[in-house]
């Protein structure tokens, strides 16, 4: 049998002994015990390549007990013996350590800024003949990459556009693929657009082919992988939308990727986040505008970029 490392030995006496942890068992937890635990999440989210807000600690020490639970395993050990080796217990973890809720146009505003502002700005400083790109990173099931794709069929900009989305999770990023979809994620999507840009099916709807080719799936580890990556297509964006992600990250994330953000972005090139994410002005350079769809950030056009503040 395999020797568990001593480290993660001293962990397990940090959790309830012989047995998984479940939810129950992190209510009753002390201060100094949820601390442990918590670091011990920490220590499982790095070897995934996620990080972990302090406010979610709790919540994924629960998800922790629960993968343990299912996969029958007894103590920390063990999984932390198995997690590198295999890549289902690690989509595992992903699934049960990050939130995947999303819906088509959520954040209206924010799509009447990219519409009305956004699109048209990129197109007019865009030479003819070059694509204008555009990145929806922790697109989850795909509604957020495929809205900007309705969005830019209606404005007839599909053929002008390349769009490209990411997310860590497997399952999320095979969910996008299939691009079919119920009422919930249609909840803000009116009957006219349902008509025209998808193909329904009783209570399904399915993305019109046509416009679920023009987005592109890719796995991205934000955080961990290295960005930008131009030989895989990562940079030069004319637009990120990095929305409800880095709410749920650690500040020392948060403060890495908006960096590399910056970096991916195209002189002139905008990044929007939630309003209920994390202010990155402070991180890089950015140009930043509060506007009536919340904080947007921009590389400047020209000129020489002002250091950003550099304290996490
Ligand atoms: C709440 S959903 C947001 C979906 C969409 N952006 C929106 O605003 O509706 C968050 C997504 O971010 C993904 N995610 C979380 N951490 C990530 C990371 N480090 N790298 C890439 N994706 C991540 C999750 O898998 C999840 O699908």
């Amino acid at each position: 049998m395999r020797r568990a490392p001593a480290k993660a030995r001293s962990t397990r006496a940090s959790l309830p002994p012989s047995r998984s942890v479940k939810d129950e068992d992190v209510e009753n937890m002390s201060g100094a015990m949820l601390l442990q635990a918590g670091a011990l999440a920490g220590r499982i989210a790095d070897r995934i390549g996620l990080s972990i807000a302090a406010s979610r600690k709790e919540a994924a020490v629960s998800a922790i007990g629960r993968v343990m639970a299912r996969r029958g395993l007894n103590h920390v050990s063990d999984l932390l013996g198995q997690i590198d080796a295999d890549e289902d217990l690690k989509e595992e973890f992903i699934d049960e350590l990050t939130v995947g809720e999303t819906h088509f146009f959520r954040g209206a505003a924010q799509f009447d800024l990219i519409r009305d502002t956004i699109l048209p700005e990129r197109c007019r400083s865009r030479l003819i003949g070059s694509p204008l790109r555009i990145w929806s990173l922790g697109c989850a099931s795909g509604e957020e990459p495929y809205s900007l794709a309705i969005l830019c069929e209606a404005d007839n900009l599909s053929s002008r556009v390349e769009i490209t989305a990411s997310d860590i999770s497997r399952k999320a990023l095979s969910d996008a693929a299939e691009a079919e979809y119920g009422e919930w994620s249609l909840r803000n999507t009116g009957e006219c657009w349902r008509q025209r840009y998808f193909l329904r099916s009783g209570s399904r709807y399915r993305v019109r082919p046509d416009l679920a080719r023009r987005v592109t799936l890719t796995k991205v580890a934000l955080g961990a992988d290295v960005l930008p990556a131009p030989q895989i297509g990562l940079a030069d964006f004319d637009l990120i939308l990095c929305r409800n992600v880095l709410v749920y990250l650690d500040a020392a994330a948060v403060h890495r990727i908006a960096r590399q953000l910056f970096t991916c972005l195209v002189k002139g090139g905008w990044l929007m986040t939630a309003p209920t994410d994390p202010p990155l002005w402070k991180y890089a350079p950015f140009e930043t505008s509060i506007t009536s769809a919340g904080a947007v950030y921009r590389r400047a056009v020209s000129g020489r970029e002002r250091p950003a503040d550099d304290r996490p």
